[in-house]
């Protein structure tokens, strides 16, 4: 028997060992962890349990069959975090460079499977060279089983992707089917195909950075969610986000215990609104005040600054911040912003997770470079989400709601369950200024006429009480009892029950 454990600790040691020292000692170099080393800082202490230690790769062509490598470039296996279950499998860039094989891939379809059928989220790590290019159809056969499944959990658990190196070809279409995609800073970069192709194809000449760095994702192309400084404090925010998220769409929200209190009061919220209507404020000020503990976790922070999503919790529970910007672009909403939270508003409606919206809106953005781009098609998505997510919906209008924007963000119209308005909100077709020039353009060559023709636009609708008075806003509430009015809405909408029509799946404008 002794014999026998020997053996097995001595394979196991082996198989841990990955690629090999050196290839270890390399990644350190680079800054990175090993896929060991990075689950080890994702789960709890001690409750990784591995799958598929001593799995290898059962190809033959070019010379593969003398270099096989136990585990096959994957780590997978499930543990915990905060003691809820979680799936994880971490490419390992120092087993042919993290490069997906067809045993590779049965690995990680093993594991998908399990969250699946289980009803846990799964987290990858990535690091990877994409197709094991001396496989050839084997591995993108692999990559496609892969794919089938991402699709198949998709709106049933969380599935969360972490880049922490290189990540080409099937391993950029995996994470782009995730829920969200987190990237490390400098290390680690997502491109389709590589530098040396583009200069080929297009004859551009740009660097993995340039191409599909961290910076290029969170300000761009909005791939990334976020990106962190380094491969610990991504992992540490990993654990935190999952603290906000539900299990799968049935067990509804996690519940933390806190010490804020529904009830708290903040009397500086009454002074957040400057007295010139044209002046910015922050609304991350009223988010942070508003929410347990101020702890708020952020989507897409620096992607169409205009537009805030995150998560918070209202007594405990799990909810949805989207809200307007005034402090960029005035909050307006563009085609960028209106796709980042149509995105968040449909994940917490997949999940069960309340959603609260702070609107401060001037509008759409007008311009030709809007209009080109899809502007029309880009906003109705916003709507599009929030007209059919069934989760409970509360809205607070701070100050201005004009136009289509109106509409759009989660007002009653669209089954807004419950619609505050603090008295200094302004619900209008549009601003004071541009109605009257419309409507009195005759009189436009007489600057005093038309200025008192804005104040009169200004007294009659620069106010929330005429859609106070039909119902469209429930009560005009003082702004330092936003957090008591919001936990007791949330309460109030805990059993809410809404069924849209049968369908097989809607058609949004993508
Ligand atoms: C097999 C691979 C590999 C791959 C890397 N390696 N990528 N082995 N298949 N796809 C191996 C290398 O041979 C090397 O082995 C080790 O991993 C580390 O690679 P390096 O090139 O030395 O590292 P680095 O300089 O950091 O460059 C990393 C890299 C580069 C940017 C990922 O290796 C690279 O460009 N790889 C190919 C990327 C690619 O084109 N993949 C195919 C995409 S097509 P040794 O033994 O020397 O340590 C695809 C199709 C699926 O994925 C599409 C589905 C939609």
């Amino acid at each position: 028997m002794k014999h026998v454990i020997e053996e097995l600790e001595k394979r196991r040691e082996n198989a841990r060992l990955g690629g090999g020292q050196a290839r270890i000692d390399a990644q350190h170099k680079r800054g990175k962890l090993t896929a060991r080393e990075r689950i080890e800082l994702l789960m709890d202490d001690g409750s990784f349990e591995e799958f598929d230690m001593f799995v290898e790769h059962r190809a033959t062509e070019f010379g593969m069959e003398k270099t096989k490598i136990p585990g096959d470039g994957v780590v997978t296996g499930w543990g915990t975090i905060n003691g809820r279950v979680v799936y994880v499998f971490a490419k390992d860039f120092t087993v042919f460079g993290g490069s997906l094989s067809e045993t590779h891939a049965k690995k990680m379809t093993k594991i998908q499977d399990m969250a699946l059928k289980n009803r846990a989220p799964i987290i990858g790590l990535f690091d990877a060279g994409g197709a094991r290019i001396q496989e050839g159809v084997d591995a993108l056969g692999g990559y496609g089983e892969v794919f089938t499944r991402n699709v198949l959990a998709s709106g049933v658990i969380p599935q969360i992707s972490l880049i922490m190196g290189p990540c080409a070809g099937g391993d950029v279409y995996s994470p782009a089917m995730t829920d969200f995609i987190f990237m490390v800073k400098d290390t680690s970069y997502m491109f389709v195909t590589g530098p040396d192709v583009v200069k080929t194809v297009t004859n551009e000449t740009v660097t993995a950075e340039e191409l599909g760095g961290a910076k290029v994702h969170t300000t761009k192309s909005s791939i990334a969610d976020r990106a962190y400084e380094n491969d610990v404090e991504a992992l540490l925010q990993m654990r935190r986000l999952m603290d906000f998220l539900p299990s799968n769409n049935i067990d509804g929200v996690p519940e933390l215990p806190t010490r804020d209190s529904a009830d708290r009061l903040d009397p500086s919220l009454d002074t957040l609104i400057p007295d010139n209507p044209n002046k910015p404020y922050d609304i991350k000020e009223l988010i942070h005040k508003v929410v347990d503990e101020g702890d708020f976790f952020e989507i897409q922070d620096a992607y169409a600054k205009n537009i805030v999503v995150g998560f918070a919790r209202m007594e405990g529970h799990t909810v949805g911040i989207v809200a307007n910007q005034p402090m960029v672009l005035a909050g307006v909403l563009d085609s960028d912003a209106s796709r980042k939270a149509a995105r968040f508003v449909r994940f917490c409606d997949c999940f069960e997770i309340p959603i609260v919206t702070f609107v401060d809106v001037p509008g759409f953005l007008p311009g030709t470079a809007q209009e080109y781009g899809g502007l029309i098609k880009h906003g109705a998505k916003l709507l599009f989400a929030y007209a059919e997510a069934t989760v409970p919906k509360v809205t607070c209008i701070t100050r201005k709601a004009y136009g289509g924007a109106y509409d759009v963000m989660s007002s009653k119209h669209i089954r807004g369950d419950v619609n505050y308005a603090w008295p200094t909100a302004e619900i209008a077709v549009m601003g004071a200024k541009g109605a009257a020039e419309i409507i009195y353009r005759s009189e436009l060559s007489d600057p005093e006429k038309i200025k008192g023709r804005v104040d009169e636009y200004q007294r009659r609708f620069a106010n929330p009480f005429v859609a106070a008075e039909r119902g469209y806003i429930d009560e005009v509430i003082l702004p330092r009892a936003t957090r008591m009015r919001i936990c007791r809405a949330l309460n109030m909408l805990r059993n809410k029950t809404v069924e849209n029509p049968w369908k097989k799946h809607d058609n949004i404008p993508l």
